[in-house]
């Protein structure tokens, strides 16, 4: 059970305004304290170098070093400082996708691989949880995914039949369980949760006893693969290793081959207290577009034991949508229409997701890069299980044993039923959405209100504008520092988030997620007529929007698919 210090409080009705910085602390990091790792000062040597620690990075490293690798694992923060800390771990062989369009996509047989990889992956956290003895609230129990009443019942009964034809277990249900708001439903038995950072708390401990060193604080900058492979860090340390796993959830190492692949999306997430036992422990999701994802987890605050609902949704691509703030408020409606018993609303958090071209994460080698660096992403919502079945194949390629899934999970892939959905459906939405990247919301700096931002163009070059609480304002360059497509405003979050490929920065600037490496360069915003300095605004770069990189991205990968 998870157990909320009252110093750390994050209780906190939704009606109550206060900033979402505050606001935005996940259950698990409210709930748990990672142990603290400190920076790599000096070269060091490994078999094998893994850089990330969330659940992808520390399963590969834990798995190595029980093969008897002497492994280095470096965070830029700290141990699962990154997605893994805003997940709801949903553990779940059932892909979002939902199998009629998996195995459309990847063929009958691929599908059944695929669901008994995600078996797989849960039984492998099991085991884990089980030898290491990790007390993380892991638990079996059944998911239920519901359809609205709206649903075709040819979509319920092609779903059934998929799920089956994947091989897994799968019952059909005209009603949904205990008189829950939905229409039919299916129930998958043997699915499961768990607290994701008490997790990685256990294997940090257990890496540590196998002697693998972890670095927190130490944020990679160049990686060169080859016999022995390179990782230079910014504190100048340089690790050399027989082999590297980029883990970092989108790579830092890639020049624009996987990001042409997938797409960065937002997703948002409440927690929000019910009686103790009111509403079955499951898992539950939907088929609406985007869907919603619920669980619970019985926590102790306030000197009581409560079930706190998790409800997720509201989904919607990276720096693309409109009312961002009405987000929370949906899900808590929606929460209340479907859900008995919701009392206050305790948490609000947010992440990112990295939407695979064909629902499925790419692990393996990465595609024409020097040999020995893999790399794990493309999460498509399943990151918990994904980054298991990462742990796993990564390390049978790393010690040279068979694995039945290294074609499927190929980086290097080539889908060309997804890849052309993919490249058909993104630029119609990235035109949709164009208004987002053209400047113009306001027509002067005066219009921009406190904890406001807007992107202002001057001659040919854009600027992210925002102001603080107190009225200041800050000025950067919007021209994204991976390669170079506009940022957009998240009001929100208060942050500027690039729609290309998800790379995110505070008000002034700070990278906060890539893939890109660098900050949002320094600007001054020129008065409206005055000539472009071009010194002043942080290079010589104009900044392109999604719908130009997009179609130059789309139009390589179709051609790379083509001569594939
Ligand atoms: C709201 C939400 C709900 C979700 N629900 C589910 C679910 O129910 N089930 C499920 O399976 N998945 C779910 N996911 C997806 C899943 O949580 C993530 O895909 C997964 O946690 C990602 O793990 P990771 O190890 O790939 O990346 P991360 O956890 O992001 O770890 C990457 C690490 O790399 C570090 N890093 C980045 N750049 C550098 C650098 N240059 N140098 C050094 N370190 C660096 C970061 O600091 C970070 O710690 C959800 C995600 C979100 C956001
Ligand atoms: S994240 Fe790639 S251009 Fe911004």
């Amino acid at each position: 059970m998870a157990h909320v210090p009252s110093r750390r409080r994050a209780v906190r009705s939704v009606s109550q305004s206060s900033p979402i910085s505050e606001e935005g602390v996940s259950l698990w990091s409210a709930t748990s304290k990672e142990p603290s790792i400190p920076a790599l000062d000096k070269n060091i040597n490994a078999d094998v170098c893994i850089v990330g620690t969330g659940i992808a990075g520390m399963t590969t490293a834990y798995l190595l070093a029980r093969e008897g690798k002497s492994v280095v694992i470096l965070d830029k923060g700290q141990i699962g400082s990154g997605e893994t800390a805003h997940t709801t771990a949903h553990l779940s062989n059932v892909l979002d996708a939902g199998y009629r369009k998996i195995e459309v996509l990847h063929g009958a047989k691929n599908a059944q691989l695929i669901a008994q990889s995600h078996t797989a992956a849960i039984a492998q956290i099991e085991s884990i949880v089980a030898e290491e003895q990790i007390d993380c609230d892991f638990e079996r129990l059944d998911g239920y995914l519901l359809f609205p009443d709206r649903d075709s019942p040819k979509k319920f009964k092609e779903e059934w039949q998929a799920a089956k034809r994947a091989g897994l277990r799968v019952r059909k249900l005209k009603q949904s369980p205990f008189d829950l708001k939905f229409g039919s439903c299916l129930r998958f038995p043997q699915q499961a949760q768990f607290h994701p950072l008490k997790y990685l708390a256990g294997l940090a401990r257990a890496i540590k006893r196998l002697d693998g060193r972890l670095f927190g604080g130490t944020e990679a900058k160049e990686i060169k693969g080859g016999k022995t492979v390179k990782i230079g860090t910014k504190g100048r340390a340089i690790v050399s290793a027989g082999a590297v796993v980029v883990a970092t959830n989108t790579p830092i190492n890639d020049s624009g081959k996987m990001h042409t692949k997938q797409e960065p999306y937002r997703t948002y997430v409440i927690g929000a207290f019910v009686p103790a036992g009111r509403i079955p422990r499951a898992l539950y999701w939907d088929t609406e577009d985007p869907f919603h994802y619920v669980r619970l987890q019985r926590i102790r605050a306030n000197g009581k034991t409560q079930d706190l609902l998790i409800i997720g949704g509201e989904d919607h691509k990276t720096g693309q949508a409109e009312g961002l703030e009405g987000r929370f408020a949906r899900l808590a409606t929606w929460g209340r229409e479907h859900f008995p018993g919701i009392k206050e609303i305790a948490f609000r958090w947010s992440g990112q997701v990295m939407e695979s071209m064909d629902y499925v994460a790419f692990i393996g080698r990465n595609p024409k890069d020097d040999p020995n660096v893999y790399i794990v992403t493309g999460d498509s919502g399943a990151g918990i299980t994904h980054g298991t079945i990462a742990g796993i194949l990564l390390r049978d390629l790393i010690v040279g044993r068979d694995n039945p899934w290294v074609t499927l999970y190929d980086p290097a892939r080539k889908t060309l039923l997804a890849a052309n959905t993919f490249a058909r459906e993104n630029p119609k939405v990235a035109d949709e959405y164009a208004h987002w990247l053209t400047p113009g919301e306001v027509s002067s700096v005066e219009e921009i209100k406190p904890g406001m931002g807007t992107v202002i163009r001057r001659g040919s070059s854009k600027f992210a504008v925002s102001r603080d609480d107190k009225g200041s304002l800050r000025v950067r360059s919007a021209v994204c520092s991976h390669l170079g497509c506009t940022v957009s405003w998240n009001s929100t979050e208060h942050t500027w988030d690039c729609p290309c490929h998800g790379s995110r920065f505070t008000p002034d600037g700070k990278l906060l997620n890539g893939p890109a490496l660098g900050s949002l360069d320094k600007a001054t915003l020129p008065e409206p007529n005055e000539p472009r300095r071009r010194k002043q605004q942080g290079g010589s770069k104009s900044g392109i929007d999604k719908t130009q990189l997009e179609r130059r991205c789309f139009n390589s990968n179709r051609e790379s698919v083509r001569s594939g």
